[in-house]
């Protein structure tokens, strides 16, 4: 649907030329939720711009619906645009228009009839659940329901194609899912294709079918997103992660592990497993403390869910009878889960390292 292909852009400013992006390829299929994630300044907005050709690129083309934008001349290229709309951070409505007008706006300004207006906005108004809201101005609104406003803008002229450059950031936790589900929502009723840009991982954990992690104009890393959330292979993939399920350990809990000497050394391992995927947690942990006759503690831990699959780490305490203790650590090897052992490091050759064990 989207086909981005050695794109670079550069930025001439006082201080010297800014490199944006560089040899971006990128190929989004149809239908797709697509999250591109980075850090502020990694080129996230450049990237999006460039798919409605807000930004040229210096290089490369941009097809999308299998026509080269780039080679467009200015009037077919408006109506190119039409096929794909916009939402952003700060909403962008004009504030002198009620909620009606604002949607109505792209539509007004393709020359369209009253009548085709008010048929084209009366169910978009539907769709975002702001009938009742039609006569507001937006200095009347929340900003949820301001967002709800930009998406039915944005749906006006029809588009197959829907870009969101962090439109859920000014927005709280709460209101922040919503949107999200008001997306998906959309991409599933209207199989539009949404490419959403964040820097947080939450969003593209909710929403997001792939994504691609961008990181000094380069995409350095791209999956399904279950898969690149358990096995991520670069570092800076690995600290949008770890903000999610808690990748650091609380220096608290590494204290007392380290301190602990009550217990005969021998008789107790504090394991961290990470769930990528392969069992779920509940019937491993019943299944340790049954099948092994050890007693466990949970000490910290943080599940989720990506698309019905488990995903997150616990670090458990497992006390009880030293050869026990190995088959327990067997065990979890063989059931595709990571196993690091924060109190036995060197001992044990059968722990496998959790980068490795996710391979
Ligand atoms: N119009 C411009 N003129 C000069 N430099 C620019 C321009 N737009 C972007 N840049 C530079 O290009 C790089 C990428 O910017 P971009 O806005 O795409 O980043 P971003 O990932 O969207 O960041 P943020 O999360 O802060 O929005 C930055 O170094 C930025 O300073
Ligand atoms: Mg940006």
């Amino acid at each position: 649907m989207i086909e981005l292909s050695s794109i670079s852009k550069r930025y001439a400013t006082p201080q010297g030329t800014v490199t944006a992006l560089e040899g971006i390829d990128l190929s989004i299929r149809e239908g797709e939720i697509f999250g591109v994630i980075g850090k502020s300044g990694a080129g996230k907005s450049t990237l999006i711009r460039l798919i409605n050709l807000l930004e040229r690129p210096d290089q490369g083309s941009v097809r999308v619906a299998g026509r080269d934008l780039t080679a467009l001349p200015p009037a077919s290229l408006r109506r190119a645009r039409q096929e794909i709309g916009m939402i952003f951070q700060h909403f962008n409505l004009l504030a002198t228009r009620t909620v009606f007008e604002n949607i109505a706006l792209p539509l007004e300004l393709r020359g369209e009839s009253k009548a085709a207006i008010r048929a084209a906005v009366e169910p978009l108004l539907e769709l975002v659940g702001l009938t009742d809201k039609r006569e507001r101005y937006p200095s009347e609104l929340s900003g949820g329901q301001k967002q709800r406003v930009g998406i039915a803008r944005a749906l006006a002229t029809q588009p197959r194609v829907l870009l969101s450059d962090e439109a859920t950031s000014a927005l709280d936790p709460e209101t922040t899912r919503s949107i999200l589900a008001l997306l998906k929502d959309i991409n599933a009723r209207l199989g539009l294709t949404i490419v959403l840009i964040t820097h947080e991982m939450s969003v593209i954990k909710e929403v997001a079918d792939r994504v691609a992690v961008l990181e000094h104009g380069k995409v350095i890393e791209l999956g399904p997103v279950y898969d690149v959330f358990t096995r991520p292979r670069a570092e800076i993939t690995r600290r949008f992660v770890g903000e999610l399920v808690g990748g650091d350990l609380p220096p608290s809990l590494l204290r007392q592990i380290a301190n602990d000497t009550a217990t005969d050394p021998a008789r107790r391992r504090v394991l961290r497993i990470l769930f990528t995927g392969g069992a779920a947690e509940s019937p491993v942990m019943s299944t340790l403390a049954r099948r092994f006759d050890l007693d466990f503690n949970l000490l910290h831990g943080r599940l989720d869910e990506i698309q019905g699959r488990a995903f997150g780490n616990l670090v458990v305490e497992l006390l009880g009878d030293p050869a026990r203790l190995d088959a327990a650590v067997k065990y979890l090897a063989t059931q595709q889960l990571g196993v690091e052992s924060l109190n036995h490091e060197q001992e044990s050759g059968d722990v496998v390292r959790l980068d490795r064990a996710a391979g």
